[in-house]
C-alpha cells in the first residue's frame, strides 16, 4: 500500500488545523512535519510547539522530519510533544550519537527514521537498517520546498528496497522532494511506499484530488 505523507511546510501555517483536517478527510496517511534550524539546512521552519499545538488538534501520525545538527539533543522534546516518528539525519552526528538519539525515540515508545541527503551514498544506511521504522531518501537538498526532483536519486531507492526485502524487513521507505503526479510512479517503481509532497499537495486547490493522483489512483 502506498502511504501519501503531506508535507505541512507548504500549508498555510497561519491555519495548520484546518489545512491538517483537510488532507485526512482526503485520506492522507502521514502528517511530514519538518523541522530546520538554519544551521543544518539555511533555513529555519518550526518546531517542538508547534508540533505539541498541532498534537492537540489531530490525531493523524505526525512524521518528525529533524534538519537539526545534532538531534539527539531534542529528539525526547519531539516524542513528548506527541510525534509518532522522529527521522533524524545519519550526516547530523557521529555514528555513536545517531544510535543515541534512535535508542531515546525508542525509550519514548515512539517510532525511528534514518534520513539521507542527496550527496550521501546508500550503504550509509546499513548500521541502522534493521532497527529503524523508516528510511526516508531525499530527492532535492534538503531546506526549501518547490525544488526539482533529482531522479538521479532512484537508483538509492532501489538499493535500500533491495536490502529491506533481501533481510525481510518491515522498514518503510519513504521519499522526499520535488515528488508530485509525474514523480511518484519513479519512486514507487524504484521501491518507495511513503510519498512525502508539500507543494504538490497544498498548492493545489483541490487537495484531495492531488493526494489521489500521488498516490497514483486517478
Ligand atoms: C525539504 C523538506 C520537504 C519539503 C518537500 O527540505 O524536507 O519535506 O517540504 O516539499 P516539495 O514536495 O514541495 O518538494
Ligand atoms: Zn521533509
Amino acid at each position: 500500500m502506498i502511504k501519501v505523507a503531506p508535507s505541512i511546510l507548504s500549508a498555510d501555517l497561519a491555519n495548520l488545523a484546518r489545512d491538517v483536517e483537510e488532507i485526512r478527510a482526503a485520506c492522507a496517511d502521514y502528517v511530514h512535519f519538518d523541522v530546520m534550524d538554519g544551521a543544518f539546512v539555511p533555513n529555519i521552519s518550526m518546531g517542538v510547539p508547534v508540533l505539541a499545538s498541532l498534537r492537540k488538534a489531530t490525531d493523524m501520525f505526525l512524521d518528525a522530519h529533524l534538519m537539526v545538527d545534532r538531534p539527539v539533543r531534542y529528539v525526547e522534546q519531539f516524542c513528548k510533544a506527541g510525534a509518532d516518528l522522529v527521522n533524524v539525519h545519519v550526516e547530523a552526528d557521529t555514528p555513536e550519537n545517531i544510535s543515541a538519539a534512535l535508542e531515546k525515540i525508542r525509550a519514548c515508545g515512539k517510532k525511528t527514521g534514518v534520513t539521507l541527503k542527496p550527496g550521501t551514498p546508500a550503504e550509509a544506511v546499513l548500521p541502522w537498517l534493521e532497527q529503524v521504522d523508516l528510511v526516508l531518501v531525499m530527492t532535492v537538498e534538503p531546506g526549501f520546498g518547490g525544488q526539482r526532483f533529482m531522479a538521479d536519486m532512484l537508483p538509492k531507492i532501489r538499493a535500500i528496497r533491495g536490502w529491506i526485502e533481501e533481510r525481510g524487513l518491515a522498514c518503510e521507505l519513504e521519499v522526499d522532494g520535488g515528488v508530485d503526479a509525474e514523480t511518484a510512479p519513479l519512486c514507487i517503481q524504484a521501491g518507495a511506499n511513503v510519498l512525502v509532497a508539500g507543494s504538490a499537495v497544498f498548492g493545489k486547490p483541490d487537495r484531495a484530488a492531488a493526494i489521489r493522483a500521488i498516490r497514483g489512483a486517478e
